[in-house]
């Protein structure tokens, strides 16, 4: 299943050197399963052709002179209505302020005058016109009328100047459209605390004691729980992903600190997704100095971590639903009942570690989902993200 699937995306591109970038927006979209109906203004065809983006999303770019066409009197209103949202990436400042004021001279104005949907603007243009106060009163305006404005941020602009004025990259771009598109999902409204990642617990200041989680299934969670609508706290030990967009985020290194991001958010949370391998043990008295290696071997004594799921299940606050996973290689079903008892919990994701294509690392995953009512589902081989699904809606079900 791709997130976007059956969602309808107008992207209105206009005259701007990142439309250069709207290329790799409009492919984003169209892999998450989006139908994408690109519309360029006369002034985005200087910069790049509609041949671009029907190559990347397979459908027709429509262009200006398509307004006079043969079906010139209805275009505009069939796309406009049969979008699930419009977005205008990179968005110029005439265009901004042609929006501002209601104008409606070309395709992609008219077709936003006559859509419903969601309205994302993503400025781009150089520092001096984004600063200027025409183009402040446009976007003020358009504001109130309800548009959301995404960026633009700071750097270094085309034409050589540094400032305001660069369009978001595509990859957050496509995740604010995911936020959008989720709104009024199942999860509206609700809360989902997920946790992510390894801790690490120093053994001095350049050793830890780690494990191979690399982020991938909780930063799933995150995700698919934005999909569904959710207001999303993700607590993430350390991780090269790039947290999804949308999503707050708590970092945190060693369990300790884990433990007290989650409690500290759990109060509030209606889903607690612990994704995270949590160490057991840490280091007892970590060095403050590296440890040399002409001191001999060093001996060193673990104490127990605090059992974070255990915690947050015996607080009187406490999300409805508590989910735990179980990294197993051995005994992957008496072990994981064991664990959905004795830490008090709704659901737990058995999850057999021992498998090349499952469990740390990889982006697939094989899991059961076990319930405390003694439900049973066995998943086939999924994706992370698949598997993320499959979970909250589990968990829906049992906040229902
Ligand atoms: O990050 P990836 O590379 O994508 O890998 C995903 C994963 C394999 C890490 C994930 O799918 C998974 O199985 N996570 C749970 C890993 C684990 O440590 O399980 P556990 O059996 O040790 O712990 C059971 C549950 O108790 C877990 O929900 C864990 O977060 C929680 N726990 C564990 C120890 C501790 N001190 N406090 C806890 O709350």
């Amino acid at each position: 299943m791709l997130p976007l699937e059956s969602k309808r995306i107008v992207l209105g591109v206009t005259g701007s050197i990142a439309c250069y970038k709207a290329a790799d927006l409009a492919s984003k979209l169209t892999q998450l399963g989006a139908e994408v109906d690109v519309i360029l203004t006369s002034a985005a065809e200087h910069f790049i052709r509609p041949l671009t983006f029907q190559s990347v999303t397979g459908r027709r770019a429509y262009v200006d002179k398509d307004l006079w066409g043969p079906e010139g009197h209805v275009l505009h209103v069939k796309l406009g209505k049969d979008a699930d949202l419009v977005l205008v990436a990179p968005a110029t400042a005439n265009t901004l302020s042609k929006l501002a004021a209601g104008q409606a001279d070309n395709l992609l104005t008219l077709t936003i005058l006559a859509a419903t949907a969601p309205l994302m603007l993503a400025p781009a243009m150089d520092g001096g016109m984004y600063d200027h106060p025409a183009t402040q009163a446009s976007l003020e305006t358009l504001r109130t009328h309800g548009a959301s404005i995404h960026g633009p941020v700071s750097g270094h602009l085309a034409s050589g100047l540094s400032g305001m004025g660069r369009m978001l990259e595509p990859a957050e771009l496509a995740g604010y459209a995911r936020v959008t598109l989720g709104a009024g999902g199942p999860l509206d409204g609700r809360r989902v605390l997920v946790s992510a990642g390894g801790t690490q617990e120093p053994i001095d200041p350049v050793r830890v004691i780690a494990n191979r989680s690399s982020g991938k299934q909780g930063y799933a969670l995150a995700q698919a729980a934005l999909d569904m609508g959710a207001q999303v706290t993700l607590v993430s030990g350390p991780s090269a992903l790039s947290a999804p967009t949308g999503a707050d985020v708590v970092r945190v290194q060693t369990a300790i600190e884990m433990r007290d991001a989650v409690l500290a958010h759990a109060a509030q949370a209606d889903i607690l997704l612990m994704a995270a391998a949590v160490a057991d043990f840490r280091p007892s008295n970590a060095s403050d100095k590296k440890i040399k290696r002409a001191g001999g071997v060093p001996t060193i004594e673990l104490a127990a971590n605090p059992d974070i799921l255990k915690e947050v299940s015996q607080q009187a606050n406490k999300p409805a639903v508590l989910v735990g996973f179980a990294a197993e290689s051995n005994d992957l079903l008496s072990n994981a009942q064991g664990k959905l008892a004795s830490k008090g919990l709704d659901m737990i994701v058995a999850n057999d570690v021992s498998a090349q294509d499952a469990g740390f690392e990889v982006d697939t995953n094989r899991v059961i989902l076990l319930a405390k009512d003694g439900s049973q589902d066995e998943l086939p081989l999924l994706s992370k993200y698949e598997v993320a699904r499959k979970v909250l809606e589990k968990a829906l079900s049992f906040l229902k």
